[in-house]
């Protein structure tokens, strides 16, 4: 549409969903569409994590049922049970876009994850994903070691080198760098400048620093939010339309109660059910207008990531009208408190 109130967005990508199983699975799901995104990327950190064809296909029929018109691109989880021909298969098959990679004791579900020192036992499985063209989704973020001086404040910086190695050990590997959170991880994927080395930006790290979560555990999630300059380049590079940045809400929706608890807050912050008008705010709160917002929700993703079956044409439209958003949303005894709960947004979604 040509108005400056109302934008064509095309098919909108939000490339870091987390979905759960169970109960939450079927309440989560449809939220994705109703937030205005088309294609999800899919997390496989259930309990147990996605390791098999068996279960990925499953569980991606089990989201398409829910959410048909849902695109719903699937991934595994890094393991030492994965072998280079399971994943060579997988990719055969189309059952899978990519591989997921916690270090170990990072963040939920993350207690089976790899130690990101050293990546060389998975050298075989990058070299078939590098040749299938799978995408390797990392959660950058160093884990602590007792007396030692990595913290939820560098963890991720002190990540980068890692990176940097394995682009340099793999220059043909596609790798995104997930919900990344500093001024130092964007400069690192601007000075490496390859089509194969991007980062994904959530809503809520574009306006959260570390005041923000420091006592809401609403706002808590892993990697934190750091300080004010960290979240300034967030904002800097998604408002650019470099297309080495693209929209990963990392959407993370745990129960009220495991949120709320006084010791081990549940890390997550559920972002789908208004994902679109949360990164239009920011766009419009910082420049006043919304130039480059389609690169950043939509056609850097797709340009990385080539999708090759969207389930639905529709394109997703954005158009200004006063949004509240719900203190919950329920289903049974499952609670889910939003991100930004009770504030308004001035953008909305329509098919
Ligand atoms: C194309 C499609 O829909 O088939 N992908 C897309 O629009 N994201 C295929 C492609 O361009 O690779
Ligand atoms: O905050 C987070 N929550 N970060 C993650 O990496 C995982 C996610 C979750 O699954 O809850
Ligand atoms: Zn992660
Ligand atoms: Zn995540």
């Amino acid at each position: 549409s040509g108005s400056t109130t109302e934008f064509d967005l095309g098919i909108t990508c939000d490339m870091h969903v987390h979905v759960r199983d169970g109960a939450m699975c079927d309440l989560i799901t449809p939220t994705i569409k109703d937030g205005g995104v088309s294609v999800a990327y899919i997390m496989p950190n259930l309990q147990p994590p996605i390791t098999t064809i068996e279960r990925v296909v499953a569980y991606k029929a089990k989201l398409e049922k829910l959410a048909p018109e849902t695109t719903f691109l699937m991934s595994f989880y890094l393991h030492e049970s994965l072998t280079p021909e399971l994943v060579a298969e997988a990719a055969d098959l189309g059952a899978i876009q990519g591989i997921k990679c916690y270090p170990a004791g990072v963040t939920t579900n993350s207690n089976q994850g790899v130690d990101p020192n050293d990546f060389s036992k998975f050298y075989p499985i990058f070299k078939v994903m590098e040749k299938k063209n799978l995408v390797l989704n990392l959660h950058g973020e160093k884990p602590p070691v007792a007396d030692g001086d990595i913290t939820v404040l560098n963890a991720e910086a002190e990540f980068l080198p890692a990176l940097k190695k394995l682009h340099q050990d793999l220059p043909n590997l596609k790798i995104v760098l997930e919900h990344c959170t500093t001024a130092d991880a964007c400069e690192m994927i601007q000075e490496i400048n390859s089509d194969n080395v991007v980062a994904s930006i959530t809503a809520h790290h574009l306006s959260l620093i570390v005041d923000d979560w420091c006592g809401n555990p609403i706002n808590f999630c892993k990697p934190v939010a750091k300080l004010p300059k960290d979240k300034r380049k967030l904002v800097e590079v998604a408002l650019s339309g470099d297309k080495h940045f693209f929209f990963g809400s990392d959407s993370a929706p745990h129960p009220i109660e495991n949120k709320g608890k006084c010791c081990g807050c549940a890390a997550g912050v559920f972002t789908s059910k208004y994902c679109i008008p949360y990164v239009a705010q920011v766009f419009q709160d910082n420049q006043g207008d919304l130039i480059n917002f389609k690169k950043f929700v939509s056609e850097n993703a797709l340009t990385f990531y080539k999708p090759a079956n969207i389930k639905s044409k529709k394109h997703c439209v954005l158009y200004k009208n006063e949004v509240q958003i719900t203190n919950e949303i329920s289903q049974g005894d499952i609670k889910v408190v939003p991100f930004k709960f009770g504030d308004k947004l001035d953008w909305d979604t329509k098919w």
